[in-house]
């Protein structure tokens, strides 16, 4: 059979920095994390019988290297669904990955739910979830809709991520600023072994459940101004870390300070607006829905073009079209 399946990307409020166990991906942490409407993976999946091995093709190129992990992925799949015939993959972003854009999350959420069902499987939402996990760690938020948390488990089976709320309980606007042209320098699953060597580190996880508390807090009383602080705050957090891991990782360019000032002047002026960072260069900017207009006046102002507009989304479902 062959199946189809589309994911959002979804960018952290809390960040997911640093594995307690590599090989299952345990994260040391929970996260919090929202969907994003505009940055999505398209992929289908087809197994058959005459093929002689798997066979990738991601944004029309056959890449070696990520090739090898989507195939470690389909690996975990065939060994659920007790089947042995090689797959079929043609995954598709809709946005330039020349961006050093992060598919990872939106690419193994699109997979994993595209393949088991390819596969035979029917799979609940935990369960995928958990599958996506293990393909690349942020991927198992792109699985529930809108608002959602990745719990800190202890075990394969606890560690999964579930709807905190749906995309329409809060108008936000997600304004992805991009900030430079190159794949990203330092890829994730190594930056985060960097860890081992950051003095910071232990001062971090000592405090993120607070953190994570305080979040949910923000977020069910839609206090804006106290949630967008502390996503700017956690963002700013993730890259101290990055930056004083040996050897450190600076995953900033010029753009990326130029749009983090503009986001602290545009405040100044009185439109709540905060900034969130993950593992690359862009900027994503935050703000309620009443306030995108002024924003992206703004951006044009500093003749800023280079942007996606993002609203909360559902996660990742299969659908009808097919890629080949
Ligand atoms: C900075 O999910 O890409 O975006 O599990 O090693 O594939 P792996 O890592 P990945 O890490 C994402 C890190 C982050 C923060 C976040 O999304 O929470």
């Amino acid at each position: 059979m062959k199946t189809t399946a589309v994911a959002p990307s979804n960018i952290a409020l809390i960040k997911y920095w640093g594995k307690k166990d590599e090989k299952l991906r345990l994260p040391a942490n929970g996260s919090i994390s929202v969907n994003l409407s505009n940055l999505t993976t398209t992929t289908t999946v087809e197994f058959r019988k005459d093929l002689k091995k798997d066979e990738v093709i991601i944004n029309g190129k056959r890449d070696e290297k990520k090739a090898e992990r989507v195939m470690k992925h389909l690996d975990r799949i065939r060994k659920k669904a007790k089947i042995s015939d090689y797959a079929r993959v043609v995954s598709q972003n809709n946005f330039p990955t020349a961006g050093g854009l992060a598919s990872s999350a939106s690419g193994f959420a699109a997979l994993t739910v595209a393949a088991t069902k390819a596969a035979g499987l029917n799979l609940s939402e935990k369960e995928l979830s958990i599958l996506a996990r293990q393909g690349s760690g942020s991927a198992c938020r792109s699985i529930p809709d809108g608002f959602v948390e990745w719990l800190d488990g202890e075990t394969s089976e606890t560690s999964h991520a579930l709807s905190l709320y749906p995309p329409s309980y809060w108008d936000l606007a997600i304004v992805v600023v991009l900030a430079g042209g190159e794949e990203k320098s330092v890829l994730t699953t190594e930056g985060m072994k960097r860890l081992d060597t950051n003095p910071f580190y232990p001062i971090r996880l000592s405090r993120i459940n607070e953190k994570i508390k305080k979040m949910k807090q923000y977020l069910s009383g839609k206090k804006f101004e106290e949630f967008g602080s502390l996503v700017e705050s956690e963002a700013l957090e993730l890259h101290a870390m990055t930056l004083t891991s040996s050897p450190p990782i600076i995953y900033w360019r010029p753009k990326t300070i130029k749009v983090m000032k503009l986001v602290q002047k545009i405040r100044e002026n009185n439109v709540p607006v905060y900034f969130t960072i993950d593992s690359g260069p862009h900027v994503c900017i935050i703000c309620e829905e009443k306030h995108l207009k002024k924003l992206l006046q703004m951006l044009k102002r500093q003749r800023i073009k280079d942007f996606i507009v993002n609203k909360p989304t559902i996660g990742a479902r299969l659908v009808d079209g097919h890629l080949f």
